[in-house]
């Protein structure tokens, strides 16, 4: 028998009859749903482009088996901003240059998002550094990046905080 998983998906609610049960929630979000902002890098949990939240927490969605998270909240890259309006994250990475290949920037933000909702890095860069040291980037731009996360976190904190995870 085919099994079907329910997730709710950007805040939308999505069925899936799923021909392996094996899938991973990587594959789920780019072959069957067809949000393809959530990359696949090393397919092994290595590089963190795959980042997404869920139930408000980061995790790599390569190595997520998809049957698994039936019933979860997922966010991906597409589900951040409103309309318009990017998500704080967003705009602090354009801001400080941290916008850089679009290969592993939607992992960064994924996991920048999951990282101030945390609160445990807080304002300090090293915190913040290790916090996104399972994200590579090999056009170096963690400088831009760290501060984008500084920046966000700052900005998030003084607003209402109810963009954190979405
Ligand atoms: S594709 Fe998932 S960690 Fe690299
Ligand atoms: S953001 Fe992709 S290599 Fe740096």
């Amino acid at each position: 028998m085919t099994p079907t998983l329910n997730l709710t998906i950007n805040g939308v609610p999505q069925q899936i009859a799923l021909d392996d049960p094996r899938a991973t929630l990587l594959d789920v979000l780019r072959e069957r749903i067809g949000l393809t902002g959530t990359k696949k890098g090393c397919d092994r949990g290595q590089c963190g482009a795959c980042t997404v939240l869920i139930d408000g927490r980061r995790m790599n969605s390569c190595l997520a088996l998809a049957l698994s998270h039936d019933g979860a909240e997922i966010t991906t890259i597409e589900g951040l901003a409103r309309g318009e309006t990017l998500h704080p994250v967003q705009a602090a990475f354009i801001a400080h240059d941290g916008f850089q290949c679009g290969y592993c920037t939607p992992g960064q933000i994924m996991s920048a998002v999951g990282l101030i909702a945390e609160g445990e890095a807080g304002l300090d860069p090293e915190r913040v550094r290790e916090g996104m040291s399972g994200n590579l980037c090999r056009c170096a731009a963690y400088a831009g990046i760290t501060e984008a996360v500084l920046e966000a976190t700052r900005e998030i904190a003084a607003g209402t905080g109810e963009r954190e995870t979405a």
